[in-house]
């Protein structure tokens, strides 16, 4: 396939409060596929922005006694660091309050007036006299008209939950002011969706095909947007949108009609473009040009709640301007928290940037997310334990364990040689990651992400229960079965180089450090080496470093608690006393648990100028944290991977910096401890984490 041009975007939050969960999950959807076209060597302009502009910006601007400019303004500086927390890779992130927004805006209106698809008519709305200005609905309150219901919003009844307009409400109040609203005549401007041009248009364009001939927009979605158009009870005609709003508002005004505004949904869409706008000033590519090439393919991605913005009003106000028209219109459902999970004291959502700042891996969360997401509009449900249980046992127990199994090995023996794929593979199994790789792909372009989850995880089982099979510690020990080794630990590395590129999209970061430890490049989607004559870029292997931790039931738990703002340490322990080298009995030594433990993780602990903060997998599915007093004789980073040995059964330990969950064994001369001089047990590869010692 020859190279594509991608304009992609998600939807635009209203600049009025810091990102939520469904936001990010919105943009990690978005990210993987658009990293996806990028490691296909596409060329992808993804870009956001503030949604700015409305009344309740401004009536909330009002009340903290700053314009809506300040406003917006100090809210979009709080994006970064969600963006680059989460790893979302936009290009640009702009807002729709830009003068790039003013000019599309204007221009886009004045071709549909142009077109004779503007409406100008008188609309007779409440006004609240002591604010001046004509109110929202949902500043409007009074009582139900169908059941008197007090203190009901001036759209819909939460009694009885009849639907009405504001102005049959019964003694109705303005909630801003209390005043009793006044009805007023004035003019408002109106897209005339109803003209039959539009309904012919929609009714077309809602159902063909994209360029690949695949439908625009999904069954479920096209479904809603028949409804919408009638055509399925003969019954088509689309009400016209009223896209005018009087001063004062905070939006943009519309050219030739003193004291009118758009409404905040006209500019918003457009701030899709203003936002490319920004990006193509940015880099030197001519914006127009861009979007007038037939070639450029332009891509939304949104909630369910705003589809008829997108697929009725968005695509017939760009045709009728005679701009190009979205090729899809990507619609996801809404993410939910676990109704068993949801509880006072775990709160009521997820807080993305508390996830951040409680230290836990984004790419958990990215990884989490895509596992569960389909093409389909369903809801995505955020469930703990199901998080811990899916990151825990795919990415930590799938995935990195066949590096952390296999490099050693080569590492050790082999000096990180890699054998090449032709050195290693019969052609099935050549054949069977072919395969592999092409249903990864479609199910990538086609948003498929829990099947790509599904396929990685089950390629990542084949090549850990090859490892099992075929006993490589055991080979470690016969000098006969070197070269086998060689090949079966290559084998194992190559499988895991792959499968990072697979989920390179879902795991940059990661990638980027399996990119680091194979000493290659970026890694792009050839390097799947799949196609003709391709071959793989691994040919070495580093040291294996730390990749990824796994997920401990204690951070999901403060991920849920409320943030508390003092946490007291914990006092010292008095130092325990010397060991005693007198002779033990056989029963006194079996009461020692010894066991094979894996570095997981190894940190300096900040204030502690002895101690590294080791985590230890013992094979019990979690991690145990133990502080050793070794920082003076490793770098942290050279103990990630390797074997040691850890008194298993050690009460646990209080100490200044955490509970110490056991102690890992090493050997110094008397007098060596203020030198430096110690050295960790280790033990043969092969040995599993957990093994006894005896
Ligand atoms: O529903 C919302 O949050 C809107 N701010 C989305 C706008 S999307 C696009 F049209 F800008
Ligand atoms: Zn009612």
């Amino acid at each position: 396939m020859s190279a594509r041009t991608l304009f992609v975007t998600t939807a635009l939050p209203y600049a009025n409060g810091p990102f939520h969960i469904g936001h990010i999950m919105e943009y990690i959807q978005a990210d993987i596929w658009v990293r996806f076209q990028r490691m296909r060597g596409h060329t992808v302009h993804f870009v956001g922005a503030d949604d700015a502009h409305g009344a309740p910006i401004m009536i909330a601007a009002e009340k903290e006694g700053v314009t809506p400019q300040a406003f917006v303004e100090r809210i979009a500086a709080g994006r970064r660091q969600y963006l680059d927390g989460f790893h979302i890779g936009f290009d640009h992130w702009h807002s729709t309050d830009s003068a790039e927004n003013v000019e599309l805006s204007q221009s886009i209106y004045r071709s549909l007036r142009d077109a004779g698809l503007i409406d100008v008519r008188p609309v007779e709305q409440f006004f609240d006299p002591v604010k001046g200005m004509f109110l929202p609905d949902r500043y409007i309150k009074g009582e139900c008209p169908s059941c008197g219901a007090p203190d009901q919003y001036g759209d819909a009844c939460e009694n009885c939950s009849s639907v009405y307009a504001a102005t049959e409400l019964k003694n109705p109040f303005s909630t801003l002011t209390g005043a009793t609203p006044e009805l007023r005549v004035s003019e408002h401007y109106f897209f005339r969706l109803s003209d039959p041009r539009c309904v012919t248009f929609l009714r077309e364009w809602t159902r063909s095909d994209d360029r690949w001939g695949e439908p625009r927009l999904q069954p479920e979605v096209l479904a809603k947007a028949r409804e919408w158009l009638g055509e399925d009870s003969g019954n088509g005609s689309l009400a016209d949108w009223d896209i005018s709003r009087d001063a004062p508002y905070f939006g943009i005004e519309i050219p030739d009609a003193p004291g009118k505004y758009f409404y905040v949904w006209l500019d918003a869409p457009i701030g899709y473009l203003a936002s490319l706008k920004a990006l193509c000033h940015e880099r030197g590519i001519d914006f127009d040009a861009l979007l007038a090439d037939p070639a450029t393919e332009q891509v939304h991605f949104i909630g369910k709640d705003i589809i008829y913005f997108h697929v009725l009003f968005w695509p017939a106000m760009l045709h009728f301007a005679r701009r190009k028209t979205p090729d899809r219109v990507n619609v996801h459902g809404f993410i939910t928290v676990s109704g068993a999970k949801m509880s006072k004291s775990r709160g009521t959502g997820i807080s993305p940037l508390r996830y951040l700042e409680i230290g836990m891996d984004p790419e958990w969360l990215r990884y989490y997310i895509a596992a569960k997401l389909n093409s389909h509009v369903q809801d995505v449900d955020f469930d703990a334990d199901d998080f811990l249980a899916r990151v825990n046992a795919d990415l930590i127990g799938k995935y990195v364990n066949i590096a952390s199994r296999a490099s050693g090995f080569v590492a050790r023996q082999f000096d990180g040689r890699v054998l090449s794929a032709d050195e290693v593979e019969d052609a099935a199994q050549r054949e069977r990651f072919v395969r592999l790789a092409a249903q990864v792909t479609d199910a990538y372009e086609g948003r498929e992400f829990g099947a790509v989850a599904r396929l990685t995880m089950a390629y990542a089982d084949e090549i850990n229960q090859y490892f099992d099979a075929n006993r490589p510690w055991e080979m470690a020990k016969d000098p006969a079965q070197q070269d086998a080794l060689h090949r079966v630990c290559s084998r194992c590395l190559i499988a895991f180089h792959r499968l990072t590129v697979l989920l390179a999209p879902m795991l940059p970061a990661t990638a980027a450090r399996v990119a680091q430890l194979f000493g290659t490049p970026p890694l792009r989607w050839e390097d799947l080496g799949v196609a003709e004559g391709a071959t793989s870029p691994v040919h070495s292997i580093g040291r294996y470093a730390h990749l990824m931790k796994r997920v401990e039931a204690k951070q999901l738990d403060a991920l849920f608690e409320p943030p508390t703002d003092s946490a007291t340490p914990a006092a010292p322990s008095p130092p325990s006393e010397p060991a005693s080298a007198d002779v033990v009995s056989i029963d006194d030594f079996g009461r020692l648990d010894l066991r094979i433990a894996r570095v997981v993780d190894a940190q300096a602990v900040e204030g502690s100028k002895k101690l590294l903060r080791l985590e230890l997998d013992l094979g019990e599915g979690r991690t145990r944290t133990v502080f050793s007093g070794i920082r003076a004789a490793y770098e942290p980073a050279a103990l990630v991977g390797r074997l040691t040995v850890v008194v298993a059964n050690l009460a646990p330990r209080k100490m200044k910096f955490g509970v110490s969950e056991g102690m890992v064994l090493s050997a110094s001369a008397d007098d060596a401890q203020q030198s430096g001089a110690l050295f960790l047990l280790d033990a043969d590869e092969g040995a599993q984490p957990g093994m006894r010692i005896s």
